[in-house]
């Protein structure tokens, strides 16, 4: 560009121009004008008003330009929000020859995220000054010229449009006269020296048209003809002779791209044509005789570059929002594309569609403009991240495509709330474990990320509780962070067999969502407990006479344990084998084996085991000491005043205590006098074996006993005065032979025992009164 104006002259201009730019909100579109050549920080318009934003929201919300493929030239001023001229606006640069010249911008504008298109026409103002071909021409006038005789020049040629251009108005040789018609008028001079020749050269060539009009399509390639011009001389000789000679290119770079032979006419390309540079080419052809002086004329060739679809659309992502939170709705823009071809016609006519068709889909929001938007609800659980590819194709056959990849993570939100694997957990639990021991581990499964998914367990009180309504907080505990499930002290399944409570999960989202689970804890039974001796307790019985005395004492316990753990079975311990009694393997009933007799002694000692089917098994025994009786005694011993044959006299006293104790007073028993009730020192507590019910009487198994002397008699069962119970010692659990026994004595009359003769006799007697 050969002139450019003073930064002086243009301010003036520049100003009322300024002024004037007008601007109008049409169909969503902003218009401004401004000048080319506008200093930079002019302003252009105030965008942000134009728009309807509050005053602060441009900057707030980033009202900015999107960046287009060129230099724009213009910005938005963050803190006023408007627009400014940023560099050198030129509107030869920027469009050429073509009028209007428009600037398509896009304004972009976040939170929400919107896009405005704004159109900027830059103006012509006369920049540009006349140019002639050459500074300096020599002009053959012919010595016979008449005055009034015309001699074309080559035009001066303006890259200024409309008004500005100079160009086409061929003028006639003056002196330095203006040829600009813009407003500011610009001139270019040429010094002409005239030299007269005497020879006639009277016939000009002249061209078969004075306008040649050519379309090449911008795929032609170097060398092709483009057209070829025609031009005759009708003088002879060398006046005749022509030579053709091109000039004055429009654009300038038109000079690269054809040559003409001087000779035939022919004009060939020389260099590529691009549509998208430059569409037409226009310049001039002199052809000129060899006469002297030689004579000359023009013609004008307009060479029209045809579009080819040689450019693949682009696709740019103007702004992208990302990570998209999964739970956005419908509609939410997530990124603005641009969408291009810089070929023209169907060539650059773009069809675009995103590729996997959901879950976003494209809308078009101006022409070229696209917004990248959510078609359907989002789950990232399911995807946490999408690659789209936005695929553009042009028109053109064939068509030409692009595309471009957008990556579009999900951002997690608390939506999923922790969910037990089970609703119910059954939990069995051995009693006596240790303090801390895991009894389960619970999870709850929370999809989400990060904090939304971290899971924290607790026990939960306010849950339904049952089994003695028992908090599930005071027996067990749940690790916040890996679920296992510990009790906070050894379970007792004599306390507690089952526990039923809730456990909650609770995620660390905001808000937290939480989930339940019900765990019913059933405590299994250990066998931790021997066999306890019951003690005899209640008022003592009557002491009367009573029947005959198969039974003669029945002992009783008890096992706080369940089940087998609870099963008892009773063992004559001592004396084994052919002693006078025995004892019912789980009645616990001591009965007479066999009749006494004399050679029984005075006194039998039994101990008794009693026993659980635990494993391993717990025992406690029981002492039970006989004493037999003289009859009178047992009479005197017993009350009674009736005359019996066989008296039964029978103290059990129970002892419950430390075993060794029970020994001593077992041993204390065997010297104390006959039939006198056991008792011990100190704490030891004596208990009378004659509790209610512990006792079986029959009369039928008197008779059997007693038929000797022929009359039915009853035995008598004297019982020992009642003693307080005992209190309660610390439960017998871990050692074998349990330190518990009972001791009972049992004293019966000695005139129950029969000579074995008698006996004998008596059997007899028996089994025949049995046959009849
Ligand atoms: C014009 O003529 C002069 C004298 O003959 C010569 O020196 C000069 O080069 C010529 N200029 C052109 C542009 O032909
Ligand atoms: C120009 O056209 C004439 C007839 O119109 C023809 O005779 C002549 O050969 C042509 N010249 C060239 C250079 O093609
Ligand atoms: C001029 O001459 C060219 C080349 O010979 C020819 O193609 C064209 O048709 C001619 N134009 C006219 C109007 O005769
Ligand atoms: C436990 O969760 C279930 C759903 O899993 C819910 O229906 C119930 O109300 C919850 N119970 C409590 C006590 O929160």
């Amino acid at each position: 560009k050969a002139g450019r104006m003073g930064e002086r002259c243009c301010a003036a201009v520049l100003r009322v121009l300024v002024l004037q730019a007008a601007w109008a909100l049409s169909g969503g579109q902003v218009r401004y004008s401004v000048p080319e050549e506008a200093k930079a920080g002019t302003v252009v318009g105030r965008l942000a008003q134009d728009l309807g934003l509050e005053a602060g929201e441009a900057e707030a919300r980033r009202l900015r330009l999107v960046a287009q493929g060129r230099r724009a030239s213009v910005e938005v001023s963050g803190a006023s929000g408007a627009l400014l001229v940023s560099s050198r606006l030129d509107r030869e640069e920027l469009c050429g020859k073509s009028a209007p010249c428009a600037l398509r911008l896009e304004v972009l504008l976040e939170r929400p995220l919107r896009v405005f298109h704004v159109q900027l026409e830059v103006t012509d103002i006369n920049d540009n000054v006349p140019i002639f071909p050459a500074a300096r021409k020599n002009l053959s006038i012919a010595e016979s010229s008449l005055p009034g005789s015309r001699f074309p020049l080559e035009g001066a040629s303006d890259a200024d449009i409309g008004a500005n251009d100079a160009y086409g108005s061929h003028s006639p040789v003056g002196a330095r006269r203006r040829n600009d018609g813009g407003r500011h008028l610009w001139t270019g001079t040429m010094d002409l020296v005239v030299i007269l020749v005497l020879d006639a050269n009277d016939n000009a060539p002249q061209f078969n048209q004075s306008v040649y009009k050519v379309q090449l399509p911008e795929s032609a390639g170097v060398g092709t003809l483009v057209t070829r011009v025609n031009a005759t001389d009708p003088d002879l000789g060398s006046n005749s002779e022509i030579t053709f000679s091109a000039t004055s290119f429009i654009p300038p770079s038109g000079r690269n791209v054809i040559s003409i032979n001087p000779n035939t006419g022919e004009i060939h390309l020389t260099a590529a044509l691009d549509f998208e540079e430059v569409s037409v080419f226009d310049f001039r052809i002199e052809v000129k005789d060899q006469g002297t002086p030689p004579l000359s004329s023009h013609c004008s060739v307009e060479l029209k570059v045809l579009d080819v679809n040689d450019n693949a659309p682009e696709v740019w992502v103007t702004s992208l929002s990302v990570p998209v939170p999964e739970d956005a709705s419908v509609g939410t823009v997530v990124a603005l594309l641009s969408v291009s071809d810089r070929d023209s016609g169907e060539n650059g006519r773009v069809r675009c569609w995103v590729w996997p068709a959901s879950p976003f889909g494209l809308e078009a929001t101006f022409a070229g403009s696209y917004s990248l938007v959510l078609r359907e609800a989002l789950d990232r659980e399911r995807v946490s991240e999408y690659e789209v590819e936005v695929r553009a194709e042009d028109g053109g056959a064939p068509a030409l495509r692009a595309s471009r990849g957008l990556r579009v993570p999900v951002s997690d939100v608390n939506d999923n709330a922790p969910a037990f694997a089970q609703a119910v957990y059954t939990v069995l639990a051995r009693e006596n474990n240790a303090a801390g021991a895991e009894l389960a581990r619970l999870w709850a499964r929370d999809p989400d990320e990060a904090g939304n998914g971290r899971v924290s367990y607790s026990v939960w009180d306010g849950g339904v509780s049952v089994g003695g309504g028992a908090a599930g907080s005071s027996y067990v505990s749940v690790d916040a962070e890996s679920g296992r499930l510990w009790a906070l002290q050894p379970l007792d399944y004599e306390e507690l067999q089952v526990l039923q409570f809730e456990v909650r999960a609770v995620d660390a989202g905001e808000p937290p969502l939480s989930g339940n689970a019900t765990v019913q804890l059933f405590v299994l039974d250990e066998n931790d407990n021997a066999p306890a001796l019951l003690p005899p307790a209640g008022s003592a019985p009557e002491a009367g006479v009573v029947a005959a005395a198969e039974v003669v004492a029945k002992i009783r316990a008890v096992d706080a344990d369940s089940g087998y753990n609870a099963w008892l079975r009773y063992e004559l311990w001592e004396p084994r084998g052919k002693g006078p009694f025995r004892v019912g393997l789980y009645s616990g009933e001591v009965s007479t084996a066999r009749a006494l007799d004399e050679a029984d002694g005075p006194r039998q000692r039994l101990l008794i085991v009693v026993r659980d089917h635990g494993e391993p098994a717990r025992s406690a025994t029981a002492t039970l000491s006989v004493s037999l009786l003289e009859a009178a005694e047992a009479a005197l011993a017993a009350g009674s005043s009736a005359a019996t044959n066989v008296w039964l006299v029978v103290a059990i006293c129970a002892v419950s205590s430390l075993f060794l104790l029970a020994v001593v007073l077992y041993g204390a028993s065997r010297w104390a006098p006959r039939a006198a009730v056991l008792s011990g020192p100190g704490p030891t507590t004596l208990v009378c074996a004659s509790e209610v019910g512990s006792w079986s009487y029959s009369q039928r198994h008197s008779r059997s006993l007693c038929v000797a002397d022929g009359a039915a008699k009853s035995d008598l069962m004297v019982f020992s005065p009642n003693f307080p119970p005992p209190p309660p010692g610390p439960a017998p659990k871990d050692t074998q032979p349990e330190p518990s026994a009972l001791l009972d004595t049992v004293t019966l009359s000695k005139r129950h025992l029969y000579p074995s003769s008698q006996r004998r006799k008596e059997q007899e007697r028996e089994e025949r009164g049995k046959e009849n």
